[in-house]
């Protein structure tokens, strides 16, 4: 059973390969309408049932429309409205939606939720943001990297702000990808030190700064994410936002990364809080791609799951 579960738990030739076959079939599609369909449907007669237990505008739009673009069909269920929400168990759900549908994705809040939901299934699972990790976040934006500068591997990707689930797929990917990869926050958002010690381990150098400009200077792309993930209590809100000020990225930040750097942020933003409209909407900023290439590269990842 090939479940897309983690950056770290896939193969890093797969995950290459992944990339590629999304890089091929945007192209493929390129200029016709969203809702054609592509030259070949790997996903006809399949059924995809798309699970969400917190809000979604990308990754439910993206999926849906990717299923579509395969041939296939989908069906979106919102957890408070289906029986997990109140009682039956996830290994139930997982048996039971096996035997009606061909792939599960799912939102979720605990990791653990998402690894029963794989263990108990008998069609494959894709993580789709839990609160520990974002792995199609993170494919689409090596793609999004690579289509506007070339390959990662070798470069020197700067996290600022808040070390969360965005960020701790990235970490895994510098392993997988072979990237320098720098956090600058303050140390109590710091990733959990079992992702960085992964990909140390895998040979990439990982480094924690804690002065923002230091961190930046000579990258070649700067990410941040919003400072209030969706599983973070509101009370904390005010805490956080002292505590991630410094972080802001902005134009002056920016101009000591190198000229050149890319800005990404995986959306939704919070404008002029963790990231300035200047540097959103500025020349290097590449949000929106990233944005579209979600849709491509988990039409690559489904494919990958059901090996077609
Ligand atoms: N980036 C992302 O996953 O966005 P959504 O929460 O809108 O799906
Ligand atoms: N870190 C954010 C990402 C949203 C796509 C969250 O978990 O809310």
């Amino acid at each position: 059973m090939k479940h897309f579960l983690d950056i770290d738990k896939t193969d890093s030739g797969d995950l290459r390969g992944i990339i590629d076959q999304a890089r091929d079939m945007k192209a493929a599609r390129a200029g016709r309408p969203k809702g054609a369909p592509d030259d070949v449907l790997p996903l006809a007669g399949h059924m995809v049932a798309l699970i969400f237990e917190k809000p979604s505008t990308r990754t439910r739009v993206s999926f849906d429309v990717g299923v579509r673009q395969l041939g296939g069909q989908t069906m979106v269920l919102s957890g408070a409205d289906m029986q997990l929400g109140h009682g039956e168990t996830i290994a139930d759900t997982a048996r039971v939606l096996s035997r009606y549908v061909d792939l599960i994705m799912m939102r979720t809040f605990e990791q653990d939720t998402l690894l029963e939901m794989a263990e108990y299934a008998t069609v494959p699972v894709i993580n789709g943001l839990t609160n520990r990790t974002h792995p199609c976040q993170i494919m689409a934006d090596v793609m999004t990297f690579e289509e506007h500068r070339g390959p990662i591997a070798g470069r020197k990707v700067v996290w600022s702000g808040d070390g969360n689930n965005v960020c701790a797929s990235m970490v895994q990917a510098a392993g997988q990808f072979g990237f320098d990869f720098t956090f600058t926050g303050p140390a109590q958002l710091d990733p959990e030190a079992e992702f960085i010690g992964e990909a140390r381990r895998k040979g990439v150098n990982i480094s924690v700064e804690r002065d923002a400009r230091k961190a930046v200077a000579g990258a070649d792309l700067v990410m941040t994410d919003t400072w209030v993930s969706m599983h973070d209590s509101q009370s904390s809100r005010e805490r956080r936002h002292n505590m991630l000020r410094p972080y802001q990225v902005n134009a002056e930040l920016m101009r000591h990364a190198k000229p050149d750097a890319l800005f990404m942020h995986c959306l939704p933003a919070h404008r002029d809080e963790e990231a300035t409209s200047e540097v959103m909407d500025g020349a290097n900023s590449v949000v929106f791609d990233e944005a579209e290439n979600r849709l491509h590269a988990q039409k690559a990842v489904m494919r990958w799951c059901l090996g077609l």
